[in-house]
This record gives structure tokens, C-alpha cells and sequence, in this order.
């Protein structure tokens, strides 16, 4: 690996250049390798490793165990009911303790400003594992899978189809911008990113020769898109909002007829997960009989097609968290 990211943190991708997010998902895919070819050469040895969640997950979570594990390295599982954090510890102690004992710190929870502060208090690099405003480490997984299925990321056409003001919105903007991409946001007006952010993505964007789109039109946004991306309508800590997501969100469903606007017959379908593609889920069941729908963001048709990629993009998560972690801590 070229670049040295030795001690640093990953909060977002706003403190990474091109040449660093590059790198990361060359290792991710040397690390991928090497998993495959039965090679473990435990680079994180006799590290210690703290997972703090104070949001569900499954796939995050995950990842960073098997990393951690793989890498020789110990996890340990910090549940928001497990620790004082937040109730009877301020963030800055929190992390001055954790800092203290762990090599690396992971964080999953709501405000954005939690992950800086335990940054700025460690003294270990701290990995954002999704905040209310970012999700970096899930891009550099769907940049990888990007990569493995179409070669390159300059130049390629993707569009976040959705919720457009969310932290996969958010995350994905800036990366696509820092990597060169043709990047739309396909959103209703009411769920447009941020303008502060759009205004900072398109000056990243000038320099890397992205192009950065907001717009509620379906049809001119998914125009000749290679990637088609979308993700829940209501994020974690957003519950209450279904109702009105629903109204505003549904012609912006990724399904059959919107695969076929972009023109093309290889578009890729890309997902975060997890989604509401049918009725397994209690969630899924219990907007069935609210609303009457059997999907939401994205149709099942849609998500088991041969063009969906969202088992590589999850498996995916764990080769590139793998790669920050090496990246960060190895010796
Ligand atoms: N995509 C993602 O972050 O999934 P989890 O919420 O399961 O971690
Ligand atoms: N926007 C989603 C992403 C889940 C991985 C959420 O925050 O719930």
C-alpha cells in the first residue's frame, strides 16, 4: 500500500484523498485474495479492537468481528445498555478510557459530532461505522464491488435513487466526487442533500472531473446509469416517518420498469441492506397492511435479478473494513 495511514482515524471520506480511498480498496482487494487463496498472515496480532453500537447491525458489526479475527486481532462488543457511555460518561472520558486499553475503536450511533469527539479523545484511530450524516466504510464496499464488476470507477454513471438527504446519500456524494464518477441524486425535492455538502462535492468534483446531479427527475436522472443504488426510506432513529416517506418516495421505487429507463442491459443494482424487498420481515408485514405494499425502495423482481450485486457488496463490507483496520493500526 502506497499511501501511510498509520494512527489515522476514518470518519469520512472527506479526510481521505483519491489516492488514499484508491488505495484502500486495492488492499480490500489484495486482503479478498488472500481470504480466498487460504492465506492469513494476521497482521493485527495482539491488537484489541472496541465495537461500540449504540444502532442495530448486522452486517457492520460483522464485518469488523471476522476482520478482526482473521487479522489475529480481539473484538470486543460494546452494546449501548453494556457501558456507562452517554448515561453516566461523557463521550470525551469514554474514549480517554477505551483509549487507553483498545488499539482501534469502532463507532455506530446518531449524531455524527459522538464519532469526532471520540476521535479527537482517543488517542487510537476511531472507525466511523455509521453516523445520521455518514457511512464511509460502507462506500469503500461498494466502491470495491463497483470495481469488480465494471473495472474502473472515473467516468462511471451512478445514481442513489431515494432518500437523497440520508448518510448513504451523503457518503456516496462525496466518494463519487472524490473518485471522478457521473453522480446523481434522484430524489423529491423535499429529501435533497444538504446545499453546504452539494456545494462541497462540486468543488471536489472540479478537480477530479466528477459531475454532480440533483434532480426529482426519474427519467433524466437514471439515464445511461451503470449503477442504480438505493437504500431504506426511513433510517434508523427516523421510525416515525414511514407514512409520509411513503407518499413522497414511491415512484421513486427501483424496480423493473426504472432499470429499463437507463438504457442499458448491464446496469448493476446496489443496495446497503438491509431492504424491504418483499413481506419476511415484521416491518415489511406490518407496512403491507398499513399501506398495502409489498415492497418499498426496491422491487423483489429487481432485487433477485441477475443484475442485483448486493451478496458481493455485503461480503464485501468485510474485506474492506479488513483493509482500513491493517491500514490503520499495522505495525
Ligand atoms: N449496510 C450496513 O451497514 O448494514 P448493517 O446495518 O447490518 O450493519
Ligand atoms: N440509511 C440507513 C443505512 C443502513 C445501513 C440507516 O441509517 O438506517
Amino acid at each position: 500500500m502506497k499511501s501511510n495511514l498509520k494512527g489515522r482515524s476514518f470518519l469520512g471520506l472527506l479526510d481521505y484523498s483519491p489516492e488514499e480511498i484508491n488505495d484502500l480498496i486495492e488492499l480490500s482487494a489484495q486482503v479478498k485474495k488472500e481470504k480466498k487463496d487460504g492465506i492469513f498472515p494476521r497482521r493485527l496480532e495482539n491488537k484489541n479492537i472496541a465495537l461500540l453500537f449504540e444502532k442495530n447491525s448486522t452486517r457492520t458489526r460483522c464485518a469488523f468481528t471476522v476482520a478482526a479475527i482473521d487479522e489475529g486481532a480481539h473484538p470486543e462488543f460494546l452494546g449501548k445498555n453494556d457501558i456507562q457511555f452517554g448515561k453516566k460518561e461523557s463521550v470525551a472520558d469514554t474514549a480517554r478510557v477505551l483509549g487507553r486499553m483498545f488499539d482501534g475503536i469502532q463507532y455506530r450511533g446518531f449524531k455524527h459530532e459522538t464519532v469526532e469527539g471520540l476521535a479527537m479523545h482517543a488517542g487510537v484511530p476511531v472507525w466511523n461505522g455509521l453516523t445520521d450524516a455518514f457511512h464511509p466504510t460502507q462506500v469503500l464496499a461498494d466502491f470495491l464491488t463497483i470495481k469488480e464488476q465494471k473495472g474502473y470507477l472515473k467516468g462511471i454513471a451512478f445514481a442513489f435513487i431515494g432518500d437523497g438527504r440520508n448518510n448513504m446519500a451523503n457518503s456516496l456524494m462525496i466518494g463519487a466526487a472524490k473518485m471522478g464518477m457521473d453522480f446523481r441524486i434522484v430524489a423529491p425535492t423535499s429529501l435533497f442533500p444538504q446545499a453546504a455538502l452539494v456545494e462541497t462535492a462540486q468543488k471536489i468534483a472540479v478537480q477530479s472531473g466528477a459531475s454532480i446531479t440533483i434532480t426529482n427527475d426519474i427519467t433524466e436522472g437514471v439515464r445511461g446509469a451503470d449503477v442504480i443504488y438505493t437504500d431504506v426510506w426511513v433510517s434508523m432513529g427516523e421510525e416515525e416517518q414511514f407514512e409520509e416517506r411513503i407518499k413522497i418516495l414511491l415512484p421513486y421505487q427501483v424496480n423493473a420498469d426504472m432499470m429499463a429507463k437507463t438504457g442499458k442491459s448491464d446496469t448493476i443494482f446496489l443496495h446497503c441492506l438491509p431492504a424491504f424487498h418483499d413481506l419476511n420481515t415484521t416491518v415489511g408485514m406490518e407496512i403491507y397492511e398499513k399501506f398495502g405494499i409489498d415492497a418499498m425502495e426496491v422491487s423483489n423482481e429487481v432485487f433477485e435479478s441477475k443484475n442485483s450485486k448486493v451478496w458481493d457488496e455485503a461480503e464485501n463490507r468485510m474485506h474492506t473494513i479488513k483493509a482500513v483496520m491493517i491500514a490503520t493500526l499495522q505495525d
